[in-house]
């Protein structure tokens, strides 16, 4: 297994471009599914996950070519597989994005239960029980979501907790759906909206993405689409906090400032100096040390759950005391015994870490759990004295295209070592 060898004390300074979001192009490839025409996305991201989806889709027939700028043509002309098998699920939980659409235009899917993971048990009972509401008969047998319907009904459906992928799977299944369905307490999540943005240019019927009330009016077939998928808010904050632990100044271009609201106040808060443009967003830290903040993880739009570990590593070399609260998953704070390993001062009092900021962290063997987690281990990395050595980086590229390459571009002392 790859390791990163980081060695700290540089500030971040430069120029990067952000890549296309991870957690739209998902959903959005796995819509390829609804129509009978090709679709083409763009700026898909290069990342292990994305890899995954196409796997899974090539398994079930789905034609996939790729050119050298990172667009996909995906043609679901001829699927012969409805079925999702557990060894490609297990290796990616956001597999379950095929049921709805399988479920929508064939009538039938099978898709393995997806399972936990390192920060939760990650249930996906809300996308099943829409399913239902919707008509489907779904059964779970032998680790696997059966689920038919002869046709989808419109259906009222209220979430009792916002989910993100189980609005995506049932605005998707809703597309092309007998009649009209109400999401309520959907999920606001940019990247919700960009696959609406996405589904309705293939034709589907979609008003309210962005708000808590999305209304799908089915229709009986979707088309073709052009697609380009939304810059990554979560790899463009992971950078600026880069920045702000090393007193640095970066710029990010390709990057969509209005989707990083939540983050770009609170880094603000921790002293930085931020200016924003159309598609451009630059952090100046000016040298100085941040200042901790307190952090509550919430829903869209507020502050993101997937950037709670990042600011735990801010928080962790700050001045002062910051506290995070982490609402979403019942498990996000393995990162926390790694950044102690580094000398932070973080202890967990039920579902809030509270930060004491020390002057340096000292570099030490640590360990990758999970996607973000390890981001903020790189970023610990980075601000430590000395050579950090990140274990188990499988996790950093599900999500992270080319890491090293973009933090060396900023100037950072980092390289990937084979195990
Ligand atoms: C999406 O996961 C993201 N993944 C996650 O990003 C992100 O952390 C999460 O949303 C929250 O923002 C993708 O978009 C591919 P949820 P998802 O359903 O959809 C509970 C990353 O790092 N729940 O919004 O799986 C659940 O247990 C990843 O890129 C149910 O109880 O998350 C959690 O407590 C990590 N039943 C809460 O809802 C369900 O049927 C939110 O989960 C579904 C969810």
């Amino acid at each position: 297994m790859d390791k990163l060898l980081i060695r700290g004390g540089t500030p971040l300074n430069g120029t990067i471009n952000v890549s296309g979001a991870k957690n739209a192009a998902l959903p959005i490839l796995a819509g390829a599914l609804l129509s009978a025409e090709p679709v083409i996305v763009r700026n898909v991201p290069q990342l292990k996950d994305v890899a995954t989806t196409i796997t899974l889709l090539q398994s079930m027939g789905v034609e996939v070519t790729f050119d050298d700028k990172l667009n996909v043509e995906l043609d679901a002309s001829n699927v012969t597989q409805r079925r999702a098998p557990y060894e490609l699920v297990k290796t990616m939980r956001a597999s379950i994005l095929v049921l709805g659409p399988l479920v929508a235009r064939f009538g039938e899917a099978a898709v393995s239960l997806p399972g936990g993971c390192a920060i939760g048990a990650r249930p996906v009972n809300l996308h099943v029980e829409g399913l239902e509401a919707m008509g489907a008969h779904v059964v779970v047998e032998n680790g696997f979501i059966l689920a038919r319907a002869d046709r989808l009904a419109g259906a009222h459906i209220v979430f009792d907790t916002v989910t993100v992928t189980g609005t995506e799977n049932l605005m998707m299944a809703a597309a092309l759906a007998d009649g009209e369905t109400l999401l309520e307490n959907a999920a606001r999540e940019p990247e919700v909206i960009d696959l609406a943005r996405f589904l309705t240019s293939m034709g589907a019927n979609i008003s309210g993405a962005g708000t808590s009330t999305i209304r799908i009016v089915g229709v009986d077939r979707l088309g073709g689409a052009d697609h380009t998928v939304l810059p990554d808010r979560i790899e463009a904050g992971t950078y600026l906090v880069g920045a702000a632990m090393t007193g640095g100044k970066v710029r990010l271009n390709r990057a969509s400032p209005q989707t990083l609201e939540a983050v770009i106040v609170k880094l603000q808060e921790a002293g930085a100096r931020i200016v924003t443009g159309e598609d451009s967003i630059e952090i100046d830290m000016g040298g100085r040390r941040p200042v901790s903040v307190d952090i509550r993880t919430t829903p869209y739009p507020g502050f993101p759950t997937d950037m709670q570990a990042q600011f735990c590593a801010m928080n962790a070399v700050a001045e002062g005391v910051g506290t995070i609260t982490e609402t979403i998953f019942e498990n996000r704070f393995q990162h926390v015994l790694e950044l102690q390993r580094m000398g932070a001062d973080i202890r967990i009092e039920g579902h809030t870490a509270v930060c004491r900021g020390v002057d340096k962290l000292t570099a030490a063997p640590v360990m990758a759990t999970d996607l973000r987690a390890s981001a903020g281990l790189v970023l610990a990395g980075l601000a430590a004295e000395g050579d950090t050595l990140v274990d188990r980086i499988y996790h950093v590229d599900r999500g992270y295209e080319r890491i090293e390459e973009k933090l060396r571009q900023l100037g950072a002392d980092i390289k990937r070592v084979p195990n």
